[in-house]
């Protein structure tokens, strides 16, 4: 596969084509090599059914390769035309209240209705087979950020009775699928798969959690379903042509590790400063930096970020200004990450519609400002390097797992109104990105057996062939961290009830959880070698039996009791953490598990500098990103000499990026 180091998203539909030429002149003196375009221009194309028009689009194609630019084509599917809208008004969707969405913004269908699929598959079908040929088209997009759009997904008719057959699939008889989800509780029971509805807002507000969980877990699967469609006709009309998705973190709508198989490589968006965020005063390096780890986890493996932030952000409201050399930063931050390749969001800032602060490369009279300077300067700075670590990843021995099935039933029962399943994960990720030590994340489907820890928070859901591999992994020596609100339910979200909490956790763990405090409006101490932490959220009461006490409460009537234990099993072991950590105590935790498991950091940093690596062969990149507004002062060691060969003061400037390298 051909290897590009820095891309742009491109919209040729929103300018005067006179402009286009000297756009790709642009481009290519910046040293762009492909562009991203066509993912929103449906009824450009096809402006009436089966009338093709791809002229426009062929002549942009045409335009840019002559400056030597590949191309990636986007589906067009997330902005069906309203002339399709006119012909099957049922593809717009329905959501939780039972009320329908209107077009008139974008991803306004119902990804299960018939019509729709049917004027995807012929649209797709006509457009693959136009552009199979053509060479300077390298690779796909399936539509646009699947998963996002939808406030919720569609609750409609359609999509009722494909869950119906899911469910039928899945439990065969309706009296399995009655036990399953429990539904003696408040009169639920079904005398047939065709009674049950698509789980809409309640007179109490929300469903049964075993039908929500399920209902959830359909969504995703339709997702991929629909992915999958297009993908089959794409593959099947260029098999040498490659297929990404732009991926949204750790967002959770499908499943990424699904939708990943259907991938040649995992492709992200990355908003660092994005609108969205109300406190724009947060250190939210550490959050950016994990959603990127979580994306190289898709497919294991470097992927490319497809729409990286390129200016001041929003729509109705902005975000903050980047500030000089943020915007490099966060793109360097990417690629010390994993991304091989980046794509910047977008070229020129739109004149017209929702995104017209959705500020590109270019400002709207597309002439080139500061973000285009700083742009261009880091961009010739770095595609050697970039072409270099091409391939290259972290080395790490902590793995975090990040299960959808868990986030979903936690979504589902957040057991206290502030607890969120991937902020839980963050506890445990912040501390290990405040010591710079190396993270992988991981579904339950991979092979955990070369990290030296799992931390694998908040096991809720516990089936027998998940608790195995938990197991074996601890047997075989790894140290394994489990959470409060482990091993509580079974899969299809009914409460173990054979054994005390963690029920069948017990022996790995070696503790039993007597009873439990959800800390509403309060915070609680953990005492740790004298020292006190503040904890939150929720205290597992437990008595230790095999395990060994390591941290005790220090409040409430459980004081003195455990709070943290540890407890060996096979050739390695398990710590229970029975509360949601404070910085101070996940940081303590952190040195502990580490100085334990001989996991060195890969050195130290001051606040707000991240120290990240790539290894590629037997070379070790050192980036080190600074987000601080100040200079800092680092000690780098003598191993690692500057990348690009400007002497190493021992200073970085304000957000600044160094690139070492070593062997
Ligand atoms: C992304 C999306 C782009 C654009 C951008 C700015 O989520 O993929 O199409 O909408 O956000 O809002």
């Amino acid at each position: 596969m051909k290897s590009y180091q820095f891309g742009v998203d491109y919209y040729p539909e929103h300018w005067p084509k006179e402009r286009w030429v000297t756009d790709a002149k642009m481009m290519r003196d910046m040293g762009i090599q492909i562009v991203r375009m066509a993912e929103f221009s449906w009824q450009k194309f096809e402006p009436r059914e089966g009338e093709f028009h791809f002229e426009d689009l062929d002549e942009a194609i045409g335009i840019l390769a002559k400056e030597g630019i590949d191309v990636i084509l986007g589906t067009p599917t997330a902005a069906p035309p309203k002339w399709i809208i006119d012909l099957n008004p049922e593809i717009q969707p329905t959501d939780w209240h039972g009320h329908q969405r209107f077009f008139g913004s974008r991803h306004h269908d119902c990804q299960s209705n018939p019509a729709y699929r049917a004027h995807i598959r012929r649209f797709v079908t006509a457009f693959a087979d136009h552009y199979a040929k053509n060479p300077a088209v390298v690779g796909w997009q399936v539509d646009n950020e699947l998963g996002n759009s939808h406030g919720d997904l569609c609750y409609c008719d359609h999509c009722r009775d494909r869950f119906q057959g899911w469910l039928k699939d899945k439990y065969g008889a309706i009296d399995e699928l009655n036990r399953a989800w429990g539904t003696a509780f408040w009169s639920q029971g079904y005398d047939d798969f065709s009674s049950i509805p698509a789980p809409k807002i309640t007179a109490a507000w929300g469903v049964n959690p075993s039908h929500e969980l399920d209902w959830k877990r359909f969504t995703s699967d339709l997702v991929c379903e629909f992915h999958q469609e297009q993908a089959d006709i794409l593959r099947a009309a260029a098999p040498e042509k490659w297929i990404t998705h732009n991926l949204m973190g750790f967002s959770s709508k499908p499943s990424y590790y699904d939708l990943g198989e259907q991938l040649d490589f995992a492709s992200h968006d990355q908003y660092p400063g994005g609108h969205f965020h109300a406190r724009h005063d947060e250190y939210r390096a550490d959050f950016h930096a994990a959603e990127l780890d979580f994306i190289r986890a898709i497919k294991q493996k470097p992927f490319w970020v497809m729409e990286q932030q390129s200016g001041i952000t929003g729509w109705d409201v902005l975000g903050r200004a980047p500030k000089p050399g943020q915007i490099p930063l966060w793109a360097m931050q990417s690629v010390a990450h994993g991304a091989d390749t980046i794509v910047f969001f977008r070229w020129r800032s739109c004149a017209m519609g929702t995104e017209q602060y959705w500020h590109g490369i270019l400002p709207h009279n597309g002439i080139p400002g500061r973000y285009h300077a700083e742009i261009s300067a880091m961009m010739k700075q770095y595609t050697p390097l970039l072409k270099e670590i091409a391939g290259g990843v972290p080395n790490a021995e902590v793995a975090i797992l990040r299960s959808y099935d868990q986030e979903r039933a936690i979504g589902i029962q957040p057991h206290h109104p502030n607890h969120r399943y991937i902020q839980h994960l963050m506890t445990y990720y912040k501390a290990l990105h405040r010591a710079n030590i190396p993270v992988d994340f991981v579904g339950e489907m991979h092979d955990w057996s070369k990290y030296k820890v799992l931390i694998a928070p908040l096991q809720f859901l516990m089936t027998e062939e998940h608790l195995d591999k938990l197991r074996t992994y601890v047997e075989r020596g790894g140290r394994l961290v489990v959470t409060w609100r482990s091993g509580i339910k079974d899969e299809s979200n009914l409460c173990h009830t054979d054994g005390p909490v963690p029920v069948r956790f017990n022996a790995l763990t070696g503790v039993t959880v007597d009873e439990y405090d959800c800390l509403r409006d309060c915070q609680g101490t953990v005492r740790w070698d004298g020292m006190d932490y503040k904890c939150s959220q929720w205290c597992d009461v437990l008595s230790a039996s095999t395990a060994e006490p390591v941290a005790e409460y220090a409040h409430e009537f459980y004081a003195g009791t455990p709070a943290i234990t540890r407890n060996q099993y096979g050739r390695g072991l398990t710590w229970y953490v029975g509360t949601t950590m404070g910085d101070g105590l996940a940081d303590k935790f952190i040195a502990e598990i580490c100085r334990e498991a001989a996991i060195a950091p890969l050195m130290a940093t001051p606040h707000g500098v991240e120290a990240v690596h790539r290894v590629k062969d037997d070379r070790t990149y050192l980036f080190l990103l600074n987000h601080n507004e100040s200079v800092q002062t680092v000690d780098v060691s003598a191993e690692f000499t500057p990348w690009d060969g400007e002497p190493w003061t021992g200073e970085i400037g304000p957000l600044g990026v160094r690139v070492f390298v070593k062997g």
